[in-house]
């Protein structure tokens, strides 16, 4: 017998009391999504590789491809269908409200995963090498690259063999530069913008390096975008002066 994990089997029991709908195939919301309030209409799309998954440097196109599709692409479905069945059972009196947590924490969860793996992909593709904003916001707040590609190859080495993420950020509370660990797709610095992304799960690397993650790591570097992440910086550095 198959082995279900605790969240799927809660979508599942949840899932036999409320009617659920779907895009059709065509990508477009169905009559009953578009009369759904906005926060539960369900209608996110899985947005395109912004590159060629065959032209990345040691990682490989059928890994990008995987994780693409079954890890983000399964992650927007999913948020999707929880949206759709939040507002289902908000209308069901008698359900405890410890279910309705449950499809809450996997609301926050599966955003998590939407947002972030958007923010990966759309790092990657690039040719590796820091310049522009990044490079001097980079260096005012780590002294040189080097300090700070130490750092966050470290932390991402941190995480091999488990799950997670490592995100440079800006906080907008504290206005520092800061490379964070996060143990999962709902573990951010609060009020911080992400500038570069690099995720830490398994289905990552594992297909391309088995477990050894630091050369996975070693990849990832050769090929972010840095244009993407000026781009973010210059976002950042507009919002923290609102
Ligand atoms: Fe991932």
């Amino acid at each position: 017998m198959n082995k279900i994990s605790r969240r799927e089997a809660i979508t599942g029991i949840i899932g036999a009391t409320a009617g659920v709908v779907t895009l059709s195939a065509n990508g477009l919301a169905s009559p009953e999504q578009q009369n759904a309030a906005m926060a539960f209409r369900g209608t996110h799309q899985i947005k395109p590789l912004p590159f060629d998954a065959a032209k990345l440097k040691g990682i490989s196109e059928k890994i990008v491809k995987s994780h693409w599709e079954n890890n983000y692409g399964g992650s927007v479905k999913a948020l999707n269908v929880v949206e759709q069945r939040l507002a289902a059972l908000l209308k069901e009196k008698d359900l405890p409200a410890y279910l309705y947590g449950d499809l809450k924490r996997e609301e926050l969860i599966r955003t998590g995963s939407v947002v972030l793996h958007e923010k990966y992909f759309a790092n990657l593709g690039g040719n590796g090498k820091a310049d522009g904003t990044a490079l001097k916001m980079i260096e005012q707040w780590f002294g040189s690259y080097e300090n700070w590609e130490t750092e966050f190859k470290k932390t991402g080495n941190a995480l091999g063999g488990g799950s997670g993420w490592v995100i440079m950020a800006f906080s907008l509370h504290t206005k520092e530069l800061h490379n964070y660990w996060a143990a999962d797709h709902a573990h951010n610095a609060p009020f911080s913008v992400p500038l570069l992304l690099l995720d830490m799960y398994e289905h990552s690397y594992h297909m391309d390096y088995g477990a050894a993650a630091a050369k996975y790591v070693d990849a990832f570097m050769q090929n972010v975008n840095w244009e993407e992440v000026n781009r973010r910086v210059e976002m950042a550095q507009k919002i923290s002066l609102i």
